[in-house]
């Protein structure tokens, strides 16, 4: 009988890349996909270590699995336990010492090697741990994607980091920056587009940092992010590209003028600056001033003028002043961001933050969280509400929760849905927005609704 593989994942969109690549290594093992854990031969936790919630979720989760192997073991079957990605990573060892039944540790920059860990496994030389570092070998010897992931997909241009902010693990759990070659960037872009998809956003821990191997072989001048982007919106069949996440710092000229005349580069930035204040910016080791983010913003907004921003941010970091957190929030209110992502600071072991003077009570971090979160809701809500009444294009990405609707994404990355037949999965289409909530926009199809342009295969 076919074998089972669930796989787990935590944390950031390069993670959900790294999942689909696993179940493309182990479906020549005979792995078909699970629904849950408990139809799965094989679990993999693919884990994500940056705040420290995050982490403790894998062991409270390897608690659970833990059970069901024993209950599986009962009736004289098996259950693989891997963890996979950050927490892997960063704790090696320690994930063994703290849940021993884990058969497998592998990291984010060896996971290529899962199917001869797995067979080591299976012939009872114990547990198998592999934490390699270089990223350039994975992509060389993954194999190639299985198509049919859906209209919209991840592409993973760029691994790694060298900004080393000062409260930040990846550059020690993804290691050095990395940069795929153009070559197959394009070949893998390529194979996606030919199984269907639409839109592809490309990944990368610090993407606008990008520096690929030129098309001319390995001497090939590198590329800028730019390049690739200009370059990929030619391949045939595509309709859209997105990048995440970007640095303020290598948002270079020609990447903003790409907004500007790239018809398919989508009018949405995730660009996180994390604070507002100076002197809080400086201790995160952001190497850029809060005035610097905000002429940024002005200029993206001058190539592309409806550009939807959106970022990231620390509350409570070390020694953060009431001052400090008032010009975070008056930042926002310059910037108006149509999405965000806002976190209390977490410590992490071994990142020089950690060991700062003046850590904040966590009661504080939670009130500051509180009142930037109310503040980005709210402009979420204004964004959304000002999209009522217009015409947009909406990539269908797959069924909703009621019958007869789908879901997509709007070009500024809003969820929208709308009644809609399912031959138009797949398609972009354009809407008439009717309302717009904290979440999401309802929509009804335009009429027509399947413009020249839009969508013309
Ligand atoms: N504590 C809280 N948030 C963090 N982030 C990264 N490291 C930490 C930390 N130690 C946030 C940043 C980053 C996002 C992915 O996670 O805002 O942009
Ligand atoms: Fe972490 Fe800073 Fe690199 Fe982003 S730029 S991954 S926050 S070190």
């Amino acid at each position: 009988m076919a074998k089972k593989l669930f796989v787990k994942t935590y944390g950031c969109q390069m993670n959900a890349y790294d999942s689909a690549r696993m179940a493309d290594l182990l479906a020549p093992q005979g792995y078909g996909v699970a629904a849950a854990a408990e139809e799965a031969d094989m679990v993999i936790l693919n884990t994500c270590h940056i705040r420290e919630k995050a982490a403790e979720k894998v062991y409270s989760e390897l608690g659970r699995l833990r059970a069901l192997k024993q209950n599986r073991r009962a009736t004289g079957h098996d259950l693989v336990i891997a963890v996979a990605g950050c927490v892997a990573q960063a704790e090696g060892e320690e994930v063994r010492r703290r849940a021993p039944w884990v058969d497998l540790v592998v990291g984010p920059q060896a996971f290529h090697r899962l199917p001869e860990l797995l067979a080591g496994v299976r012939t009872g030389a114990g547990a198998a741990i592999d934490t390699d570092f270089p990223a350039a070998a994975k992509f060389d010897h993954l194999p190639e994607e299985a198509g049919g992931r859906g209209p919209s997909v991840f592409l993973t241009v760029q691994e790694g980091c060298d900004k080393f902010c000062s409260f930040c693990v990846v550059p020690y759990t993804r290691g050095a920056e990395y940069s795929r070659p153009v070559a197959d960037v394009t070949a893998e872009a390529e194979r996606l587009l030919a199984g269907g998809c639409r839109e592809i956003t490309l990944l990368g821990q610090n993407v606008n940092a990008y520096h690929g191997a030129g098309p001319d072989g390995p001497d090939g001048r590198p590329w800028g992010l730019a390049s690739l982007i200009r370059h990929l919106a030619g391949l045939e069949g595509l309709s859209r590209l997105r990048y995440t996440t970007s640095h303020p710092l290598d948002m270079e000229a020609e990447l903003i003028a790409a907004h500007a005349e790239v018809p398919a580069l989508m009018p949405y930035l995730h660009l996180p600056v994390q604070s507002g204040s100076d002197a809080v910016l400086a201790a995160m080791g952001r190497r850029h001033r809060a005035e610097d983010y905000l002429r940024l913003v002005e200029r993206l907004r001058a190539a592309r003028p409806d550009l939807a921003i959106s970022g990231d941010f620390i509350v409570g970091f070390p020694g953060e002043s009431d001052a400090d957190f008032a010009a975070t929030i008056t930042l926002v209110r310059e910037v108006g961001y149509a999405s965000a992502y806002s976190f209390k600071y977490s410590a992490r072991p071994g990142t020089p933050a950690a060991d700062l003077e003046g850590q904040l009570p966590e009661a504080l971090k939670i009130a500051r969280l509180a009142e930037l979160q109310n503040l980005l809701d709210a402009q979420q809500l204004a964004f959304n509400r000002s999209c009522e009444g217009r015409r947009l294009e909406v990539l269908l990405e797959r069924p909703g929760r009621q019958p007869g609707q789908l879901v997509g994404r709007s070009p500024y990355m809003q969820a929208v849905h709308l009644p809609a037949p399912s031959q138009l999965l797949g398609k972009v289409v354009n809407v008439t927005i009717e309302r717009g909530m904290a979440n999401s926009l309802a929509a009804r199809l335009a009429d027509p609704h399947d413009e020249l342009g839009a969508d013309a295969a």
